[in-house]
């Protein structure tokens, strides 16, 4: 999907209950698993409408949600306005572009990874922004046969991943405390009307 894509579906994103279902599921494993706190500085790359940083926020100090949707970055400004927010700021940014100079305690990153072709120059981007001690995680598809995007959805880069593959990676660029689990699975129904589903995993990491 291009970010013409996700800047039209932008304002109607939170309106699909299993997204926002996902979310929390994603949000719940990454508060489950990882020791937030609230003197916690955290990147989300690829926030979309904030549905896994809003949640997560209250529990850190500071979060920057970067998208490179204008769109998606609109809809969370809002909430943020709406919800007099004081914590997270939205920025727009390709990290495979430019990079920034702050480091953080945490980096988080649901369901993007699959829409990034350089998946793993992106992996190691969010090593190098992490502070020492500091924690990634990411959330995605497990590796699937190309059935859950609808035929013709242009941006799709990865049929999910093998998470196995992925921690290995992970390890590979110097993380350590590294493994994924499932967090969530989307069930989707097909013509024929039979349910089907899509395992999300969360892989975890530490540097
Ligand atoms: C499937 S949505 C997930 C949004 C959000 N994380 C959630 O769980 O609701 C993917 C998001 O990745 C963003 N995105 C796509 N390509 C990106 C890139 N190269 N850099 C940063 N964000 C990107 C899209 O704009 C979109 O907001």
């Amino acid at each position: 999907m291009s970010g013409k894509h996700f800047d039209r579906a932008a304002a109607g994103w939170d309106q699909q209950q299993s997204r926002v279902e996902l979310a929390a599921r994603i949000a719940d494993g990454i508060s489950s698993t990882l020791p937030l706190h609230k003197n916690m500085t955290a990147l989300e790359y690829g926030c979309g409408t904030g549905l896994v940083g809003l949640t997560l926020a209250p529990k850190l100090a500071q979060l920057t949600a970067v998208d490179t949707s204008s769109g998606m970055l609109e809809v969370l400004a809002r909430k943020i306005k709406e919800e007099k927010i004081a914590n997270v700021t939205p920025l727009r940014l390709d990290l495979l572009q430019e990079s920034l100079t702050e480091r953080f305690d945490l980096i988080f990153c649901a369901m993007t990874l699959h829409h990034i072709k350089e998946a793993v120059q992106l992996l190691a981007r969010f090593c190098d922004l992490l502070k020492g001690g500091g924690y990634l995680a990411v959330a995605d598809l497990q590796a699937e046969d190309g059935s859950f995007h609808d035929a013709g959805a242009d941006g799709i880069m990865h049929h999910g991943f093998h998470s196995e593959d992925l921690v290995k990676t992970v390890k590979g660029l110097g993380l350590h405390e590294v493994s994924a689990k499932e967090v969530h699975a989307i069930i989707k129904t097909s013509d024929t009307g039979v349910e089907r589903p899509y395992p999300v995993f969360l892989l975890t990491g530490r540097k």
